[in-house]
């Protein structure tokens, strides 16, 4: 059985823009295994139309990792009654019988993004302890430059296709935006990072899974993780280091095991570069526009060999 709705994308995240196709992009990601049928789209209203093999009641289970993904209504759709139709104004959308030509459609919103909640997910809420010149202090906030938004941190997750109980290593920890979106869908995240004033935080964050470790020679075993999910420095001083660390990262990961990359964009040539060296396979998945103009390649690297 097939149930018809409508998708409403976000357009905004903070200052930056949430581009139609990043959302749709997660959207299928989630929902492609269901039978997703893309009737239409209106790119301008950042909203599409879809029919998927999930009743209204099995959509919040599914739709709960969202990031871009504002509102899910279902929609009931019959030939026009000719009795007077008075929709409900919901904000975005709308919500009862709605009239459109020959048909009405009856929507109700089976998921809607908790925006208080997500906030609550965001850097800016969570304070990270660090030592700097033998002092203990608390950072807070994107401001440090480390730290991975909480929606672009979800994106990560959802386009990486995760098997049930996945072991997941982020080798390039920082702040721990990872860590916490592992916690909060109950996976156990390894993380390390080669940075020590980072230690304190991921430790806290990670107690049994945490190591100081340079991401070109972890302490882990070939094949040991499902996926390894990571934001590698922008500094253009450490993009040697990340090009190196690459084919190490590939040895830790199982046959199928998936290596998903945000990165800045001027490290795409050399890790394209790289992949091709070592017979790995490349996809670029999307863009994520960041604050200051970045535009940031979200990459999935796999083995062609293993
Ligand atoms: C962009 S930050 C990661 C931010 C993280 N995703 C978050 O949300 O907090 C990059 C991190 O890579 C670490 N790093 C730089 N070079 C490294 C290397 N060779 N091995 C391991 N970590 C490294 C830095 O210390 C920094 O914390």
């Amino acid at each position: 059985m097939t149930y018809h709705y409508q998708i409403y994308f976000r357009r905004r995240r903070g200052a930056t823009g949430i581009p139609f196709e990043l959302a749709q992009t997660e959207f299928k990601a989630i929902f492609s295994p269901f039978g997703l049928h893309i009737k239409h789209g209106h790119i301008p209203k950042h909203r599409i139309w879809v029919t998927l093999k999930l009743s209204p009641k099995e959509i919040p289970q599914h739709a709960q990792n969202l990031a871009y993904t504002e509102a899910i209504l279902s929609q009931r759709i019959e030939p026009y009654s000719g009795k007077e139709i008075n929709p409900i104004g919901r904000g975005g959308w709308y919500t009862g019988w709605i009239r459109q030509d020959d048909k009405q459609i009856y929507q109700e919103e089976v998921f809607v993004q908790d925006i208080q909640n997500r906030r609550s997910e965001s850097p800016d809420q969570h304070a990270f302890p660090v030592y700097i010149n033998n002092q203990l202090i608390h950072i807070q906030g994107h401001h440090v430059g480390r730290a991975l938004s909480a929606m672009d941190t979800r994106y990560l997750f959802n386009i990486a296709d995760l098997p049930p109980n996945a072991r997941i290593l982020d080798p390039f920890a920082g702040f721990g935006s990872i860590i916490r979106e592992g916690h909060r869908r109950n996976i156990t995240i390894f993380a390390s990072d080669i940075d020590p004033i980072l230690s304190l935080g991921l430790q806290g964050l990670a107690p049994q899974s945490y190591a100081l470790a340079d991401a070109r020679s972890l302490p882990y075993k070939s094949q040991t993780f499902d996926a390894i999910i990571t934001e590698p420095p922008f500094d253009a001083k450490r993009q040697q280091a990340i090009v190196e660390a690459l084919p190490n990262l590939m040895c830790i990961l199982k046959p199928k095991g998936k290596l998903v990359l945000l990165i800045a964009q001027n490290m795409l040539a050399p890790i394209q570069s790289q992949c091709t060296l070592h017979h790995l396979m490349l996809t670029q998945i999307s863009i994520i526009p960041r604050d200051h103009g970045l535009r940031c390649p979200v990459l999935v690297i796999q083995s062609l060999t293993k």
